[in-house]
């Protein structure tokens, strides 16, 4: 059985067409930086997420650093995140001059534990960046009060969640920024790299388009310290055609990690949690398993594939070991990036193709 991990090309070959056309469209038109296919996805993300502004850029990375460039966050400048997420949530603050604060994670969700934030906060803290792991919402009405009360400001990273909800409104429409990424294997993937971020400040998000475009807003005029991270024209006509498939298949995903959480059932792996207060939107289904290492060899040789997000903490990189003491430890996060294995997840994943993974990984245990 030829089983993909993310499967690009096939769900691209289901709207060919439509994906041709704009991209032909765009090509012959000439007009290959911003301009109106840019302005409708900004608009047409702004209406899909319920926010005032949205505001294309390069990588969801680019949006991370510019957010906070916007928001004035700099040098001895401490933000409070998590250690266990993709690198550029930490890398972004680093490279602004601002020191990552890590706070553990919940077992069960994989998402910052909101009780340990206010332990965190010092003088020096500016903001909180939640990251919605995996497709789900981080318990924001709780996280919220506590950037309230100490006058933080909120960036949520929700680059692996477009689409996933909080108390049945849409994540990314919380923070003071939230930031997005267009990177091809996300729920909403363009053909390249791609990043957006959302605001409901006017000023704020006037700033992040300046910043976007070299810290100016007339030609040849510079206001502000600024880089060139725009949305590629083709991406967005691209990202204009998924977007309406957006909500169906993150349905679909839905349902397939109903066929996987029944699959296993009563067996020895755990299977990833959804929270009461949201919707999650599967980005990745996410295991906790027992001998993770001795499985994903396993898995190798059936020709299953499989991720190890992540297998080491950021905390714990080389390239960030400045900002820790050797002593510092975060017990939950220690654990389970030892146990957490990520499976096939994707609109292409037919039931056949879950019941054999699912087999193949319950043999393993039960033999
Ligand atoms: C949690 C998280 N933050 C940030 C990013 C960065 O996005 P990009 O790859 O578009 O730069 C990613 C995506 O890969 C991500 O998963």
């Amino acid at each position: 059985m030829n089983i993909h991990l993310v499967d690009v090309v096939g769900q691209y070959k289901k709207i060919k067409s439509e994906i041709d056309n704009a991209v032909l469209r765009v090509v012959e038109s000439g007009q290959y930086i911003l301009g109106k296919d840019v302005s409708e996805l900004e608009i047409n993300c702004a209406k899909y997420l319920n926010v005032k502004h949205a505001v294309g850029c390069a990588s969801g990375t680019d949006a991370l650093q510019v957010a906070m460039m916007a928001l004035g966050i700099g040098k001895d400048d401490e933000v409070i995140t998590t250690s266990f997420t993709f690198v550029a949530t930490v890398e972004t603050i680093a490279l602004i001059g601002a020191k990552p604060v890590y706070v553990d994670v919940e077992a069960d969700s994989f998402n910052m534990n909101i009780s340990h934030i206010e332990k965190a906060i010092t003088k020096k803290t500016k903001a909180i960046i939640p990251v919605h792991l995996f497709g789900q919402s981080v318990d924001m009405q709780p996280l919220m009060e506590i950037a309230k009360k100490h006058n933080l400001y909120v960036t949520e990273d929700m680059c692996q969640a477009i689409g996933a909800e909080y108390d049945g409104k849409k994540v990314g429409t919380f923070g003071d920024i939230s930031c997005t990424s267009f990177f091809p294997s996300k729920n909403l993937g363009a053909f390249g790299d791609g990043g957006m971020m959302f605001t409901n400040n006017d000023s704020l998000a006037t700033k992040l388009r300046m910043i976007c475009n070299h810290g100016s807003n007339v030609r040849y005029y510079h206001e502000l310290l600024g880089v060139n991270s725009r949305l590629d024209t083709i991406q967005a006509a691209i990202l204009n055609v998924k977007l309406k498939y957006l909500d169906e298949w993150n349905n679909q995903r839905r349902a397939e990690a109903s066929v996987y959480n029944k699959l296993f059932a009563n067996s020895k792996v755990m299977t990833p949690i959804e929270n009461s207060f949201g919707k999650h939107i599967y980005h990745q289904y996410t295991l906790r398993v027992e001998r993770r290492d001795e499985l994903a060899e396993y898995l190798k040789e059936k020709k299953i594939p499989f991720g190890i997000y992540y297998p080491v903490p950021l905390h714990q990189q080389k390239a960030f070991s400045h900002f820790v003491e050797d002593n510092f430890r975060l017990p939950v996060t220690e654990q389970i990036v030892k146990e957490v294995i990520s499976l096939p997840m994707h609109t292409e994943l037919t039931i056949g193709m879950q019941e054999y993974i699912a087999k193949t990984i319950l043999e393993f245990y039960n033999s």
